[in-house]
């Protein structure tokens, strides 16, 4: 285990550019493990990771598999870790376990919208509560001698508790507040409340990262502009394009974005099967979570859909490559869409609240 000796800081890691707003990649549960944020950090990294989340229980011990994320991680960036659970004694016993890790803080997840996870009170299922929030808050605070990072969404089945969550993310000193711009009742695919987010910007005292459909760097701008944020966090959109977050900061610091061609995104689709790619995993399994992934990446291919309908019918690597090269190098240099094709739905996509945040347990 790699002990961390100096006295942890409450002043957030250096940035990739000073000046610039913050860029996060979104915790996904089932995508940002170590292999993703390694193809993530090729394209241009986010300042900041969060890890999928640690679940939290009676007999719950960080999983190995979200450790590596931290402990194997070379990426150069901070990485923080998410926390989903609601007993404090053993929230406190976790955090104090992964303070032996080289993390750069705990979050607390307060969105997670799977039905199986809200009913159980954790996650998204906390918004109902503000006492609860108030007591794991002071806990967690007392706990995390360094920084503690919260990610909400706006409310549960309305916002009445948003103003009074706002308020007890300052009371208890938040560091960092990720606001997912929906409540936990609207899923994934409703319009995305930035004016809410706005609010949260203007009314906690620590930096914001507004998150919910960011699609590209011009949206990021438009997000920026809108919500008055410190910084934005982008998840599925890092899955369709890696480039993101370059992309973005491109833009804030006045140059011209790159284009991503269509010849790049082969390349992006080689590299992340070879990364995520072990020997315990067989072909089939493999390719299918690759198509999970792909899903994303398809939305900007073409208007039509015909990449996601080939890709989908893959069932071994070279059948999936075989489909990638007809349909990304048959014109190489065709710009990639910045943006998704209208119409052009992932599935899955947690599209709805009754489907579960992880990629692994959606069927759309
Ligand atoms: C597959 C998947 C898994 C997710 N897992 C988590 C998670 O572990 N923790 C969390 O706080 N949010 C999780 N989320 C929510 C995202 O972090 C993010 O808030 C949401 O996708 C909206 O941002 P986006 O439009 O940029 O994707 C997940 C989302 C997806 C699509």
């Amino acid at each position: 285990m790699n002990t961390v000796s100096s006295t942890p800081s409450r002043l957030l890691p250096p940035r990739i550019t000073a000046g610039l707003p913050l860029t996060a990649l979104a915790p996904m549960q089932d995508v940002t493990d170590l292999p993703f944020m390694r193809v993530i950090a090729h394209y241009g990294a986010p300042d900041y990771f969060f890890t999928e989340f640690f679940r939290v229980h009676a007999s719950s011990r960080p999983e190995k598999h979200i450790l590596r994320s931290i402990v194997e991680n070379k990426t150069g960036r901070p990485v923080f870790a998410q926390l989903i659970g609601e007993h404090i004694t053993d929230m406190v016993r976790t955090v104090k376990e992964l303070l032996h890790y080289p993390i750069a803080g705990i979050d607390l997840n307060m969105g997670c919208p799977a039905p199986k996870i809200y009913k159980k009170n954790v996650g998204g299922g906390l918004l109902r509560d503000p006492a609860k929030i108030d007591s794991l808050l002071g806990a967690l605070r007392d706990a995390a001698p360094g920084l503690f990072t919260v990610k909400m969404r706006i409310g549960f089945d309305s916002t009445d508790n948003y103003a009074t969550v706002l308020e007890l993310i300052n009371k208890h000193g938040v560091d960092l507040l990720s606001v997912h711009g929906r409540s936990v009742k609207e899923g994934y695919r409703s319009e995305v409340h930035y004016d809410f987010i706005g609010h949260a910007a203007r009314t906690v005292r620590c930096p914001v990262l507004a998150n919910g459909n960011i699609t590209s760097a011009q949206k990021a701008a438009a997000v920026l502009s809108e919500t008055g944020a410190a910084g934005l966090m982008m998840g599925r959109h890092a899955i369709r394009n890696p480039w993101i977050f370059r992309q973005t900061r491109e833009l804030q610091s006045l140059q011209s974005v790159t284009p991503i061609t269509l010849a790049d995104v082969r390349e992006y689709i080689a590299r992340l099967y070879h990364e995520t790619c072990n020997a315990d995993i067989p072909e089939k399994a493999h390719v299918a979570k690759m198509k999970k992934y792909l899903n994303f990446v398809g939305q900007s291919v073409d208007a039509e859909g015909r990449f996601l309908f080939d890709m989908r019918r893959a069932m071994t690597e070279a059948e999936l490559f075989a489909v990638c090269d007809q349909h990304l190098l048959t014109e190489p240099t065709r710009e990639f869409s910045a943006e998704p094709y209208p119409g052009i739905i992932a599935r899955p996509n947690c599209e709805t609240p009754n489907e579960s945040c992880s990629l692994d347990t959606i069927t759309a």
